[in-house]
């Protein structure tokens, strides 16, 4: 591959659905003033940090509802204005002349989006931008990233980066993993037992004590929802059930089916991976009353639409044998078509009950793709993660989905090479793979594919102690993944990626950004 190879649309990353070349260069290397109207100062006043920490000049912000397209003065200056309907919240469109910069949008997310671009385009010319025009509008309505903060747990300022990384790729949902076997982030009010002793596990892979903890609580969710509503960036807080919950235990055992028979039973937040036995019990109603007060505080934390309650990789044996998970089966005849109790069909009732719990709450669940059945209601939404078999099963069923199947390309905790010395686990995956996923596969009824809303990446977090090891199995594979998301599948182009990565890895350099060469 020849990296030397001029690149195109300005090295950008996604590459934009239209970008034209035109003659000359704006240099804005020494600061510029930003003209937008009030409604969009939040989203001004970032392009103005992104341009800041980029250049390391002023480039303040004035207010003027009535932003005059000429470009006229002597300085360059940066105008931000509104566009009535062309192509939706996040479309927008850019103007770079010598004299200026024109960012035209429809919706505040549409200046953020835009905002990505200049900030890129400033970042790698160091301040001398080609001139050109840029329209642009996302493929996908949901453009995702995963961070398990469960078996690692990342602090507020890299979570906060994290944030940056993704809105510079015009990614817009960051799916906030918060509880599993390992630990239980999430601090309630009603309940500080379940962070206290739920997120904190000694780690047992070494003969010194190692104790791997943190916890979030009010202050810093509403600082990380802050940071993410000014990005426009909607936070999907998950929330593990009834799989996936040994942290949970740990402060209540009483929730387990154990727990019910066996009052001296203990638990500790795991610190071995995989799939645990013990689950949440199905039977118990004090169960669904906890959940219900969590339900109330993650609703008042996070404003999103939607929240994720889990559902995968949830073992039935302890449902089958316990009295509670027994009676409640029987009591509610789930049998299946050998007259037998059917366990599956009370997660399926589980799940169901989490649904209608949120519905009440205003919110839409979302699970992974074990929640789907015959009987949820269509207002669910299905994350695929097994392979692209559930993308499409889920679409043709009349779900909404996101795409992020670990068969290909969507889980970055994969290897990213075949090398022994490469970090990973569990599956190989190049940003070649990631580059050729299409979150569409085959098998999609005719008119089923719009219920494909999107796809993410998912970095699982089982082999990583700090957030450098993040950054390294994110990039630059994310940055495939973004394009995958965003940019029409017509203009993908591999080489053409690659050549533009050239130009994109100084901008990932500049950036602090631990990307793998
Ligand atoms: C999953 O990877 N268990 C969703
Ligand atoms: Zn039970």
């Amino acid at each position: 591959m020849n990296y030397k190879k001029k690149s195109r649309c300005g090295g950008l990353v996604p590459a934009p659905a239209f970008y034209r070349e035109r003659r000359g260069i704006c240099d804005i290397s020494h600061g510029c003033s930003i003209v937008a109207p009030f409604d969009w100062l939040d989203e001004a006043r970032l392009l103005s940090e992104w341009l800041e920490r980029a250049l390391i000049k002023g480039f303040p912000v004035e207010i003027d509802d009535e932003v005059s397209s000429s470009l006229s003065s002597r300085e360059p200056r940066l105008f931000i204005s509104k566009r009535g309907k062309v192509g939706g919240e996040e479309w927008h469109k850019i103007d770079i002349e010598p004299a200026g910069i024109r960012l035209l949008a429809e919706g505040a997310a549409g200046v953020v989006r835009g905002a990505s671009s200049i900030a890129q385009l400033a970042l790698s010319g160091k301040g001398r931008i080609p001139a050109a025009t840029i329209e642009d509008y996302p493929r996908f309505a949901w453009r995702g990233l995963m961070l398990d903060t469960a078996r690692s747990y990342f602090g507020i300022a890299f979570i906060e980066k994290m944030l940056d990384l993704a809105a510079l790729h015009k990614l817009n949902t960051l799916h906030w993993h918060l509880t599993d076997d390992q630990a239980w982030r999430l601090e309630l009010s009603f309940a500080p037992e379940a962070a206290e002793i739920g997120s904190r596990r000694l780690d047992g892979r070494y003969n010194l004590p190692l104790w791997r903890a943190g916890s979030y609580g009010v202050a810093d969710i509403a600082r990380i929802v802050e940071y993410a509503r000014i990005r426009h960036i909607t936070i999907v807080p998950e929330i593990e059930t009834p799989g996936h919950a040994v942290a949970l235990l740990a402060s209540h055992p009483e929730f387990s089916c154990a727990g019910a028979a066996d009052a001296d039973k203990v638990f500790k937040p795991e610190d071995r991976f995989g799939v645990f036995d013990d689950i949440l019990c199905a039977g118990n109603d004090d169960v669904f009353s906890f959940i219900g007060r969590v339900l109330d505080e993650v609703c008042a934390l996070f404003p999103g639409p939607y929240v994720h309650m889990g559902g995968d990789e949830a073992p039935k044996g302890k449902w089958r044998t316990c009295p509670r998970c027994v009676s409640r089966m029987e009591t509610l005849n789930f049998r299946d078509e050998k007259g037998e109790l059917d366990p599956e069909r009370l997660q399926a009732w589980f799940m169901g009950r989490m649904a209608d719990m949120l519905a009440a709450r205003g919110r839409r669940m979302i699970g992974w793709d074990e929640i789907m059945n015959e009987t949820l209601g269509r207002d669910s939404v299905v994350m695929a993660w097994r392979n692209e078999g559930r993308i499409a099963a889920a679409a043709n069923a009349s779900f909404d989905v996101v795409a992020c199947p670990q068969t290909k390309a969507c889980y970055l905790d994969h290897k990213q090479t075949e090398e022994p010395e490469e970090p990973g686990q569990l599956g190989v995956c190049t940003l070649e793979d990631c580059y050729a996923f299409d979150p569409v596969p085959q098998g999609i009824d005719p008119g089923q594919e719009e219920r494909i809303i999107g796809a993410q990446g998912n970095l699982w977090s089982e082999l990583l102690c700090f957030g450098r090891q993040a950054e390294y199995m994110l990039f630059p594979r994310l940055c495939a993944l973004a394009e995958v998301f965003w940019t029409p599948k017509a203009r993908r182009n591999y080489p053409d990626f690659l050549a533009r990565m050239s130009v994109h890895r100084r901008r990932l350099d500049a950036w602090g950004v631990n990307s793998r060469r």
